[in-house]
């Protein structure tokens, strides 16, 4: 005599056709958060579908660094401080104090521009100028002087840039100047045959140019997106990356639209997911639940 079929063992058998394995919903951490020692957190993210949309695919993590993505180029990034909300990074191609290389320009895109521009206290360095650069002439009011430096501070103690003036007895004009002027002109308009960055320029006071700190500090904004209350409830933040509304992840098997807590959940996503992913994290879910009571 066979006894008909009960919903509870469809269910089994369609977790054992799905996945051999049914339970790797205890894995709880959907979301990276490390990367070569530096803690990625909201609004950034690491895998796609993590931290907050406007910041998708900016960060790249590779085997030995990790990568802030612009137009211009990957730059290395130093440090990410959650209280202040700055972002130093690093441009290996950039010239400093001990290396001289060819420019380039520094590019980001208009949303980069808009969430995580250079901080007020980065300057950047426009070095070996010619006498028709927009910055001597019609632009000379973009040019300033720091805590008490002048550029052509530069030009003596940094073995780098002491070569602009060894066939001259005069040093070439240069600019301490915003990232505006970086950004409207480019290198090839502004004539400037080099530039270096540094940050940090409000507490350089009476420290020379061999001890600047070199580099770009970004400031970012977190978008107000309600990301606490899902933290608070054991969710990681992120996205649908199809329908790219805001998701609260709570485990690999389910998500929400704000929070964690029991009510709230919607099972596989938003709707735009597919009848047949839906139907599947429905049944895994179930399926889930019903192993939990059986065990
Ligand atoms: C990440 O950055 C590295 C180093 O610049 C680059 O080689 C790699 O292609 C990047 N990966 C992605 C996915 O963009
Ligand atoms: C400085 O700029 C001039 C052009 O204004 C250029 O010919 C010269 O090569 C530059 N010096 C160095 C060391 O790159
Ligand atoms: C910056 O300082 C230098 C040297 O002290 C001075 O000649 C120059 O006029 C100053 N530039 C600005 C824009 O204040
Ligand atoms: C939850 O969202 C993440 C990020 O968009 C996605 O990778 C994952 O498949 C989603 N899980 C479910 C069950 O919909």
């Amino acid at each position: 005599m066979q006894f008909p079929p009960t919903p509870l063992l469809i269910f089994n058998l369609l977790i054992l056709t799905l996945h051999l394995n049914p339970l790797p919903i205890l894995s709880l951490s959907l979301c990276r958060n490390l990367c070569n020692g530096i803690t990625v957190n909201y609004p950034f993210g690491l895998d796609d579908g993590c931290g907050a949309l406007q910041y998708r695919k900016m960060l790249n993590c590779s085997a030995t660094d990790l990568f802030f993505q612009t137009p211009s180029g990957n730059y290395k990034v130093q440090s990410i401080d959650y209280d202040k909300n700055t972002m130093t990074i690093y441009d290996p191609a950039m010239s400093t104090c001990s290396i001289l290389q060819p420019h380039h320009d520094f590019l980001m895109t208009d949303i980069q521009y808009a969430i995580i521009p250079p901080s007020p206290d980065t300057v950047f360095v426009l070095l070996n100028c010619s006498i028709d650069s927009p910055v001597l002439n019609h632009y000379r009011s973009l040019c300033f002087n720091f805590s008490g430096h002048s550029c052509d501070e530069l030009y003596s103690p940094c073995n780098a840039f002491r070569v602009f003036h060894l066939f001259s007895n005069s040093s070439p004009p240069c600019c301490f100047t915003g990232y505006n002027t970086v950004k409207f002109m480019s290198m090839n308009i502004l004539d400037c045959s080099h530039y270096t960055s540094v940050y940090n320029t409000d507490s350089l006071k009476g420290i020379g140019p061999l001890d600047w700190t070199y580099g770009i500090k970004l400031s970012f904004s977190v978008p107000d997106t309600g990301c606490e209350r899902c933290v608070k409830s054991g969710g990681t933040c992120g996205f649908d990356t199809e329908t790219e509304g805001m998701l609260c992840l709570c485990s690999s098997y389910m998500n929400s639209t704000r929070e964690c807590a029991a009510g709230s959940f919607t099972v596989g996503g938003a709707p735009s997911h597919t009848p047949s992913t839906s139907f599947q994290t429905l049944v895994l879910a179930l399926g889930a639940l019903l192993s939990m009571i059986l065990l």
